[in-house]
């Protein structure tokens, strides 16, 4: 059973796959055709976070698949009412696909080994694989490819960025990341991309102006993550000079976009002129959220028979 807790568990050529598959379902949606590859396949949703994008692009994308959904709040009572092991094994009987957002990525993991249903990781404080298909996605629409592509993130080495470079590094694109000290990614995930991708180049700095050098896209997002919560103040002043503005963007390249996980909290990390900007494409990449997932559903079903 093939699972996606992060973009590790996919070779290039998969990726590449998926990015296929999503694309001509996103062409045929457009002509309004939906084809019901997924008829009677049903996918949990097991959630212990807030969320708008990842839970509605996920339904309403199986909805078009002919398949169904369940989400599955405190209610079924995750790590609370029996083992994780009792859990997985009777949840597992019931579903096809279990997206799973969850506080810690070892409880994503933890559920992975006791099910036998494919687990699709919807967000972890480590990784948000989706969401990196998604951008990638973008970004390949916007310029037809990711081969030798700069792009830039400037800000908190976290679940966001982390799946962003590693995606990048798969694809055969250049990855700059600009984060105050403290607040890089670290260096044991750093190595593993490296063993993962020994071709990738992903360079890191504490310089927003010298990562968007010559970047084809900028991208940002909160300071401090779900979780983070009390760090608010203090990641304020450690992040203030890595704003997303309209002069480190004129720094990127020229027709440089900009992309953002969403939500975002506009005057801190980036400005609303860079938000509603022309060059801003937010909100296709939160559509692509869509059309990439469906991607993933699809291409796991083939692999799971
Ligand atoms: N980008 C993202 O995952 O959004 P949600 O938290 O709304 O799902
Ligand atoms: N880094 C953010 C992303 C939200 C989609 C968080 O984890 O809260």
């Amino acid at each position: 059973m093939r699972n996606l807790l992060s973009l590790f568990d996919l070779s290039t050529e998969e990726i590449e796959a998926i990015f296929s598959i999503a694309a001509d379902l996103k062409a045929k949606l457009a002509k309004g055709v939906r084809e019901p590859l997924l008829q009677g396949r049903v996918m949990g949703l097991l959630f212990e976070k807030q969320s708008l994008r990842t839970r509605v692009s996920f339904e309403t994308g199986m909805a078009q698949l002919g398949g169904s959904s369940l989400f599955l709040g405190e209610d079924v009572g995750w790590g609370k009412r029996e083992t994780p092991q009792d859990f997985g094994r009777v949840i597992s009987q019931y579903l096809d696909f279990i997206v799973c957002r969850a506080k810690s990525h070892e409880r994503v993991t933890e559920l992975a080994e006791h099910c036998t249903c494919s687990i699709i990781n919807g967000l972890t404080d480590l990784f948000h694989p989706c969401q990196a298909l998604a951008d990638l996605m973008t970004v390949q629409e916007e310029f037809g490819s990711l081969k030798g592509m700069k792009i830039a993130y400037v800000g908190d080495g976290n679940n966001v960025s982390r799946s962003l470079a590693l995606a990048c590094a798969k694809m055969g694109a250049e990855f700059a990341i600009a984060s105050p000290e403290g607040y890089e990614l670290d260096q044991p995930f750093l190595i593993r991309v490296d063993q993962a991708c020994p071709d990738s180049f992903v360079k890191m700095t504490h310089d927003p102006f010298e990562a968007v050098d010559g970047a084809v896209a900028v991208y940002t997002d909160v300071w401090a993550s779900m979780g983070q919560e009390a760090e608010q103040a203090q990641r304020e002043v450690a992040f203030a000079d890595y704003q997303v503005n309209k002069k480190l963007m004129d720094a990127a390249a020229k027709d440089a976009i900009f992309l953002h996980c969403l939500p975002a909290k506009r005057g801190q990390e980036v400005t609303d002129e860079v938000m509603d900007a022309k060059t801003s494409r937010i909100v296709e990449q939160a559509g692509n959220r869509m059309h990439a997932q469906k991607g993933v559903l699809v291409w796991l079903s083939q692999q799971n028979g």
